[in-house]
């Protein structure tokens, strides 16, 4: 008996036999782009480490916004610089906030994007922890109780701000559950909770904390985010996220954790959010910056990974240069 052999470089001949048989097509619609907002007015200040992306004022912000909503990328993710930092992040959750501002200009805008906005306090505490936390001598403890209660008045104030979904990202235990009771409670039971579940204590956050100006002043993150040789833990820790009211399970960084990705979406089958850091972009911009990769290629191709690996969404900052990109690719 002759079994005919499978040859697979068939299907592969020309552009729209590959197009057919594609399994995974990255589009606008997977894409959140970040954003960060600033005091002052007419501020536009790129970040070094990360070209093309700015600390934007307020006045600066809303048009931002407006092109990233005419480009049809369905979500931004805001993150706030305060006027003043101090011990407890009171401008996290104060009501003319940096961010609160934002959100209302945004929504007297009337787009059809969603706002999402990043809840945290290491942005706005002195000492750049991302809760309440007592310091004894070098090393400190993170009051998680008295964090989880800021978090969810943080929450709280960027719902009646404008914001159409809340997305924690500071890993204290309890506080999707503290914030989905306390937006209940606050009447915003249709304001959904994006959750950085597995969020790991990695090194790829550095061009971000010089964005958001949120370094930690002493010790690191790794008493609260999680281990990188760890994914069994993320899985508990997604689940424990999900039990308690997550819409949305994250998973960050994104590419040195496609594995985690891949778990995430088989074991829950909950929409998957991967946020490509900032260092992921930092790595590329700087190798194509020296000419020793094609950029376009290179990030269509990791954006694309993301997504086959199991991401519903991808936060990314090429969001709006992948949008440009992906309109001009030639069908093939
Ligand atoms: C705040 C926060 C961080 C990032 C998102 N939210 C920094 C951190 O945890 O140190 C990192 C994003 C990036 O690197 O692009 N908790």
């Amino acid at each position: 008996m002759h079994y005919p052999i499978y040859r697979p470089r068939r299907m592969r001949k020309t552009g729209s036999l590959r197009r057919m048989i594609r399994e995974t097509k990255l589009s606008r619609d997977d894409l959140v782009m970040p954003l960060f907002v600033c005091p002052g007015e007419r501020v536009r200040e790129e970040i070094s480490s990360m070209r093309g992306n700015f600390q934007l004022s307020v006045d600066e912000l809303a048009a931002e916004v407006k092109e990233i909503d005419a480009l049809g990328i369905p979500a931004i993710i805001l993150f706030g610089i305060p006027e003043t930092k101090d011990a407890v992040g009171s401008e996290a959750y104060a009501a003319d906030g940096t961010v609160q501002r934002a959100l209302r200009a945004i929504k007297s805008e009337k787009l059809g994007l969603t706002v999402i906005t990043d809840v945290c306090l290491c942005e706005y505490t002195d000492h750049g922890h991302c809760g309440v936390v007592e310091r004894e001598g070098e090393s400190f403890t993170v009051d998680n109780e008295a964090t989880l209660e800021l978090l969810a008045k943080t929450a709280v104030s960027h719902a009646e701000a404008g914001a159409d979904m809340v997305a924690p990202s500071d890993m204290m235990d309890g506080r999707v559950g503290a914030i989905r009771a306390a937006l209940d409670k606050a009447d915003h039971q249709d304001i959904s909770i994006m959750a950085y579940a597995a969020k790991y204590a990695s090194a790829f956050y550095g061009p971000f904390r010089d964005a958001a100006e949120c370094a930690p002043q002493f010790g690191d993150r790794s008493a609260y985010q999680m281990d990188p040789p760890n994914s069994d833990e993320a899985m508990r820790e997604i689940a424990l996220d999900i039990e308690e009211g997550a819409d949305i399970v994250m998973v960050k960084p994104a590419l040195a954790y496609l594995d985690v990705i891949y778990r995430a979406k088989q074991e829950f089958g909950y929409p998957v959010a991967a946020y490509s850091v900032s260092g992921e972009f930092a790595m590329v911009e700087a190798a194509a910056e020296r000419g020793w990769i094609d950029e376009k290629r290179v990030v269509i191709e990791l954006l694309t990974s993301i997504k086959r690996a199991g991401a519903d969404i991808i936060l990314t900052y090429w969001a709006k240069d992948a949008c440009k990109w992906l309109a001009e690719t030639p069908a093939g």
